[in-house]
């Protein structure tokens, strides 16, 4: 099938060297042949959590903290897990060891099932439960180069964005805002100037040495990324604090990155047309994504 990059650096990039896989309620198959109802309540409501985690030389990274976020996100929507946490653990890693894939992306998602469409939750609907696994080219060793241009965008989601669930179309048109005035990507801002996240990743920002990253709310999703990189921070020696960040914090800073299970660290050159630093990889982000992939590459499963 040969190489095929699609994608470029600050989402991850898939390849595809051998077909990728699918799981979809009791069943693997190869994904182009996966399928779900019309009248999934996923597909008709957005009503559905999901998960995305990676693959380091084909062992699962941080699989636990990803199993645990799912079942916060579905007892925040009152949905009952259909599979207990191991059973979800078993199907990942079979879906991974089936694929051949060492590096990969993991996709996870479980909505409240097929019922004929209406506001109410249906009672006995049996939640619909899809895997994928895709083929990603290698974690690059370190980071270098320029860094992705940034727009800031008033918030315009709603008020729950700590659940992780497929209702994503702010982040769409967010990022497709992002596109047409040529930046690579979002940020959203609270009305009162405050940073919360990126349409897909947290947001970190280096200041005197020191990294800053906003806190977990119900404002932005509690990153594993953004986690295990407060772990590497200490790691490497960098001080970390979370803290409340100002759009204008955010045009001063020292360096800028953004975190996500996909693209891992992804430092920003420019915010809203203005630099940070020289617009290239800062010394500190590149530190703290070298600690991160020793300890990625130390924790997976
Ligand atoms: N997104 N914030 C948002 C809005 C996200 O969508 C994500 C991840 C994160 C970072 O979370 P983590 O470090 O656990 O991946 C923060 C995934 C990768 C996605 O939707 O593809």
């Amino acid at each position: 099938m040969g190489d095929r990059f699609v994608d470029s650096r600050w989402l991850g990039r898939y390849r595809q060297t051998m077909p990728d896989l699918a799981y979809v309620n009791g069943e693997i198959l190869p994904l182009n042949r996966a399928m779900v109802h019309v009248e999934d309540r996923g597909f008709q409501f957005a009503d559905s959590v999901y998960e995305v985690l990676r693959t380091y030389d084909g062992r699962l990274f941080a699989v636990d903290e990803h199993l645990a976020r799912l079942e916060q996100s579905m007892a925040a929507i009152e949905l009952t897990p259909p599979l207990s946490r191991a059973e979800l653990a078993r199907i990942l890693k079979e879906l991974v060891r089936r694929s051949e894939f060492r590096e990969a992306v993991v996709y996870l998602q479980i909505t409240r099932g097929v019922a004929p469409r209406h506001r109410a939750i249906p009672p006995n609907a049996r939640p619909t439960v899809v895997a994928t696994v895709r083929e990603l080219a290698p974690a690059p060793e370190r980071l270098s180069g320029p860094g992705i241009k940034i727009i800031t965008v008033t918030d315009f989601r709603w008020a729950r964005c700590d659940i992780k669930t497929t209702a994503l179309l702010a982040n769409v048109l967010a990022f497709h805002q992002a596109r047409k005035v040529g930046a690579d990507d979002a940020v959203f801002v609270a009305a009162d100037g405050t940073i919360e996240e990126s349409t897909a990743g947290n947001v970190f920002v280096v200041r005197g040495g020191q990294l800053l990253t906003p806190p977990t709310g119900a404002r932005l999703l509690a990153g594993i990324t953004r986690r295990k990189i407060i772990e590497a921070a200490g790691v490497a020696g960098v001080p970390c604090r979370e803290g409340v960040l100002t759009r204008e914090e955010l045009w001063r800073a020292d360096e800028v990155f953004l975190s996500s299970t996909t693209a891992q660290i992804t430092p920003v050159g420019w915010v809203d047309g203005q630099p940070v630093g020289n617009g290239q990889c800062g010394p500190v982000t590149a530190r703290i994504y070298e600690a991160f992939l020793r300890l990625a590459r130390a924790a997976s499963e």
